[in-house]
């Protein structure tokens, strides 16, 4: 990092990150290891399931990495062998398969990532824990994406493998994570019964308790004295009307710093955290844009670009990827093709960065495609920042 930098350390912004230590979640975290203690005191002679719910960035996967963490290093302390494996039911496309693979790779880095059922990936996953003597704990995040696309059945089946083996050690157990519980109203009735027993719901931060997390964010990020005390109550404030979501105010804090040093600043000013409130819409953030692919981000820029200079309010899939090639071109990237262009469309859309519907008047069938609540110039702004990222 430069000299200049008001950041020392700025990958703890990263959404990525888990913090150490979880402010004013402690409850909670306490509820999760009490659901879960039995790992450690009496191993193998259960498996349980829990559920998360609470709105965007109220903390539940931190929670649950956190939760997750603190488990393998007290079963390494106790000599009990337990894992915690986190996945992201919406980054693997809700794809049951595709969540076991997952999982399964991480035990068996080497596994091969085809040729196997759902079915059969899980009698896999049930044999590694076996062979290894494991005790693994499964965090399904974004759950609702995994139960929108293979039913109430995926959950069924996860719960099912394990009670089905009446004799023997029991190895798996599962948290479910969901924004709202909508999400398990596909689920039967048993399924559901015995997740509603570990229910643990996330309230929205108050503006004092995003204080206390962005500070001890920024301690860790900025060097000292770059930011003031004054404004980070400025940014939980903002924060706060975004229902509480901790990490706007994590994008506000990286994105303020970032603002800083483009300005050769050696501090974090008011203006800056406003500049940043005003490119951080709160439907795609530099955060989800990061998850994005390489030729995913074109294409979004391609929109983006698109729009900064055209006076209708949407575009055709034509215009948008002719949009996309021209983006690529710059980029030194060849275009893909258009079957998978629309691939790229379906999941800006479905991470809503874009809006799309079907106009159905006389010009025929096509797709329409419009940024409603982002300014093109800002979005552009931010696509091209994370491209440059690498
Ligand atoms: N109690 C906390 N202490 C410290 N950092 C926190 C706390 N809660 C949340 N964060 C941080 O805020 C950001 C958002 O939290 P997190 O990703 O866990 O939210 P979420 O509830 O999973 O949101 P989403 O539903 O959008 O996935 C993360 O960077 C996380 O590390
Ligand atoms: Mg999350």
């Amino acid at each position: 990092m430069s000299q200049r930098s008001v950041f020392v350390d700025d990958t703890v912004l990263d959404i990525n990150h888990i913090p150490p230590r979880l402010l004013h979640r402690e409850p909670e975290l306490r509820f999760l290891n009490n659901i879960f203690r039995f790992i450690i005191d009496t191993p193998y002679e259960m498996s349980q399931r829990a559920v998360i719910i609470g709105g965007v960035g109220s903390g539940k996967t931190a929670l649950a990495q956190r939760f997750g963490r603190d488990l393998e290093e007290e079963a390494k302390r106790r000599r009990v062998k337990a894992k915690y494996i986190h996945v992201n039911c919406r980054e693997v496309r809700g794809s049951l398969f595709m969540a076991l693979n997952r999982a399964v790779r991480r035990l068996r880095p080497n596994f091969p990532d085809r040729g196997f059922s759902a079915d059969e990936l899980l009698a896999t996953l049930m044999r590694i824990l076996d062979e290894d003597d494991l005790q693994l704990v499964l965090g399904l995040d974004e759950v609702d994406a995994l139960i929108e696309k293979e039913g109430g059945d995926a959950i069924y089946n996860l719960s099912r493998v394990q009670e089905e083996r009446l004799e023997g050690p029991r190895r798996l157990s599962i948290i479910c994570i969901s924004k709202d519980a909508e999400a398990f109203q596909g689920l039967d009735r048993s399924t559901l019964s015995t997740l509603q027993r570990n229910i643990i719901r996330m309230s929205e931060y108050t503006q004092p308790q995003l204080v206390d997390i962005l500070l001890s964010r920024a301690e860790a990020a900025y060097r000292p004295g770059a930011v003031s005390e004054e404004l980070i109550g400025f940014m939980a404030d903002l924060a706060a009307s975004e229902s509480g979501d901790a990490r706007y105010g994590i994008d506000l804090l990286l994105t303020a710093g970032r603002y800083a040093d483009t300005d050769y600043s050696q501090e974090v000013h008011p203006e800056h955290v406003r500049k940043a409130a005003s490119t951080l819409f709160s439907v795609i953030s530099p955060g989800d844009l990061r998850q994005l692919s390489r030729h995913e981000l074109l294409a979004l820029l391609g929109i983006a670009r698109h729009f900064r200079h055209s006076t209708e309010p949407h575009a055709t899939t034509g215009e948008a990827e002719l949009a996309y090639q021209v983006a690529c071109e710059e980029a030194g990237e060849q275009p893909r093709g258009h079957t998978q262009y629309w691939k790229y469309l379906n999941r800006l859309s479905a991470l809503d960065a874009v809006s799309t519907k079907l106009d159905t008047s006389e010009r025929g069938r096509t797709q329409l495609i419009s940024l409603m609540k982002i300014p093109a110039e800002s979005l552009e702004q931010e696509v091209t920042r994370v491209l440059e990222e690498g």
